[in-house]
């Protein structure tokens, strides 16, 4: 039916005769001449119907915004002054001698217009026409690319693609599980996979040393603008390699996907940083490197300061004071330190002390703060000589428990880097490594920080359950600009040690059996030292192409509350159906 995609006309094809088929996205009528947009996945081209070809024009009077249509014409330069720089078709048109249509459309509930504003819901809903946006159609063709790269890299490595099931057993990744009742197992449940990880370790068991997959996850969880219900990861394990060779294998992959997708030259090797060293300067395990802010330590300075909010947070055991410095912050009003004080109060910060540093005479600093009255001349010494405070800055303090301190002045050194335009440089990767192998909950229990058959850097069991919280786990993670974007580690590849780590999440013998027996049983069976990553390819897409939310880069998301407005699902079901799956629903009245 065609001989070419719209956006693929051009100046070299001046002279042809082509045949395109596409949907109307503008339709203009200069009295006379009739101009048409018309565009498939490819991108737009104009085409012109001319009077003189009146049976075409007769048609195309009666044509309106994405109707389906296929032409015949010529392909003729633009005349002078009509060239649109921003078409990779713009110094072109087409000059129809044939059209037809090949299908009418009912008027589109919104304009498919580049920057027209249209609510999610409704851009939801119709998906299918929200698609049909020639920046939506940009990110889908990005992202098949993207995926098509990533593939031919791993294929080119020796990885095999190896699918794994959805209809399966819980795989803890630390959200809730999606479940899929059994029919023929009465009261049975299926859990859909938070990720393929027990399986790509039972394949590396199987001897198949280098997997990967493109593959769907699935984790009840709450949603944000990075995280939906069902995701994509790119899914990777291999056998016999250490940290740093899968790493190196990673790294060069990303890179090159860079290169060949953004053109863009990613540093090699990408910078490591430890957990620890993340979390002191820059209060995150994902930190965005593009900001040039860092918090300072200070906990030591406020043990015997007069302000109670600093020495009590100083003096705990699991506190900390720090202090995020921003050069010539001390323009900042009273309403913009107000607006930023709400917004750490939304990780859980009672408040944001400042000090301006209006002035830095020798040994009679000009300060302005409330807080002043309440320190020692010797400690606010010793504080701008830590933090290296020059004239013009503002320093704010954050003094709480430890996670309070880092999540709040973590987000306000973002916040603050993309209020006042500090971010320098557009990509800054990094590794983020020597995580601690768990973390105490508020009740004070062991949680795994990755998932628990992460592997420790213990000499042995001994030294593991001696002191649970000093241990650290061989787990990296990706970060590029402040996202998460893959996470891995070495694996457990010995049963005794697996039991301790079990045995320390308060999970039993027996649990373990029935959770993860399949998995037990297998380290018994010649398990390979094995190791690997999974990458979230929603969220490599998002930011490869810009994009605020990760819905843009997927055709059918989910909305912010876990529902599709599309299908209308969740939904109720048939009553026989509830009936064969041997379940009955007891309705909340709220
Ligand atoms: P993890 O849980 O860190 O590790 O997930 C790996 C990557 O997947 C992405 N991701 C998500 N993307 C969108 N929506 C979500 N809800 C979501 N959750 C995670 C992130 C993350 O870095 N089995 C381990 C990997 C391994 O150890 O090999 C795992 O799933 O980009
Ligand atoms: P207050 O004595 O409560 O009026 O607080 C004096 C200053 O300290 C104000 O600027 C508060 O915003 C700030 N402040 C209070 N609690 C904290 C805290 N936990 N961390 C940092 N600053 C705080």
């Amino acid at each position: 039916m065609r001989s070419h995609y719209c956006g693929h006309i051009n100046e070299q094809l001046v002279g042809k005769t082509v045949q395109l088929c596409g949907w109307v996205h503008r339709r203009r009528d200069h009295g006379g001449v009739i101009f048409i947009d018309l565009r498939d996945r490819e991108g737009l081209v104009q085409v012109v119907i001319n009077p003189d070809t009146p049976e075409a024009f007769k048609i195309a009077e009666g044509v309106r915004n994405e109707y389906v249509l296929q032409i015949i014409g010529q392909v003729n330069e633009r005349p002078a002054g009509t060239i649109n720089s921003d078409l990779a078709s713009g110094k072109v048109e087409v000059v129809v001698t044939t059209l037809t249509i090949l299908n009418a459309a009912e008027t589109p509930p919104f304009q498919l217009d580049e920057h027209e504003n249209v609510r999610e819901e409704s851009r939801l809903r119709y998906r299918y026409l929200d698609l049909r946006r020639p920046e939506m159609a940009k990110r889908m063709l990005f992202r098949a690319k993207l995926a098509q790269l990533l593939r031919r890299y791993l294929d080119d490595q020796g990885f095999l693609d190896i699918e794994t099931p959805f209809l399966t057993k819980a795989t803890p990744e630390g959200a809730r599980d999606y479940l899929v009742p059994s029919r023929v197992h009465p009261g049975q449940f299926f859990a859909l996979p938070q990720s393929p990880q027990i399986f790509k370790q039972l394949l590396m068991v199987a001897g198949f040393d280098r997997y990967y997959q493109i593959v769907r996850c699935f984790r009840d969880e709450d949603l944000r603008a990075d995280r939906q219900p069902e995701f994509t990861q790119l899914d990777i394990e291999t056998s016999f390699l250490a940290e740093q060779d899968i790493q190196d294998l990673m790294e060069e992959m990303i890179r090159q996907a860079f290169k060949q997708m953004l053109d863009v030259e990613l540093p090699n090797p990408f910078p490591r940083m430890t957990y620890a060293q993340a979390m002191n300067r820059y209060g995150s395990d994902k930190p965005d490197l593009r900001s040039p802010l860092e918090l300072v330590e200070v906990t030591d300075l406020m043990q015997q300061v007069e302000f109670k909010v600093f020495a009590e947070a100083a003096n705990r055991k699991d506190g900390r004071v720090a202090i995020l410095r921003v050069p010539n912050g001390f323009e900042l009003s009273r309403k913009q330190i107000d607006d930023y004080t709400s917004f750490v109060s939304a990780y859980g910060a009672k408040g944001l002390a400042y000090i301006k540093v209006n002035g830095l005479q020798d040994g009679n600093p000009d300060l302005q703060s409330p807080i002043l009255k309440f320190l020692p001349t010797k400690v606010i010494t010793a504080l701008l000589e830590r933090v290296n405070a020059q004239a013009g800055d503002i320093l704010f303090f954050g003094a709480d428990k430890a996670k309070v301190v880092n999540d709040a002045l973590g987000a306000l050194r973002v916040k603050i880097s993309q209020d006042l335009n500090l971010m320098v440089g557009s990509w800054k990767p990094l590794w983020v490594v020597d995580f601690p192998m768990f973390e105490q909950d508020d009740k004070g229990s062991w949680q795994s920080l990755h998932h628990p058959f992460t592997a420790p850097r213990i000499a042995s069991v001994a030294e593991l359950e001696a002191n649970p919280g000093a241990c650290v786990s061989r787990a990296y993670d990706m970060v590029l600009n402040g996202t998460e974007v893959g996470g891995g580690s070495i694996r457990i590849n010995n049963m005794d040690l697996q039991m301790a780590v079990f045995r320390l999440l308060n999970i039993d013998e027996e649990r373990a059996q029935a959770k993860f027996g399949h998995l037990l049983g297998a380290l018994k069976y010649g398990c390979p030292p094995h190791g690997g990553i999974a990458f979230g390819l929603d969220r490599l897409a998002m930011l490869m192409t810009g994009s605020s939310s990760i819905r843009d880069v997927i055709a059918f998301p989910k909305t912010q509350s876990a529902q599709c407005p599309l299908t209308n699902a969740p939904s109720e079901v048939e009553p026989e159906q509830l009936q064969e799956l041997h379940i009955r629903v007891r309705k909340i009245e709220s």
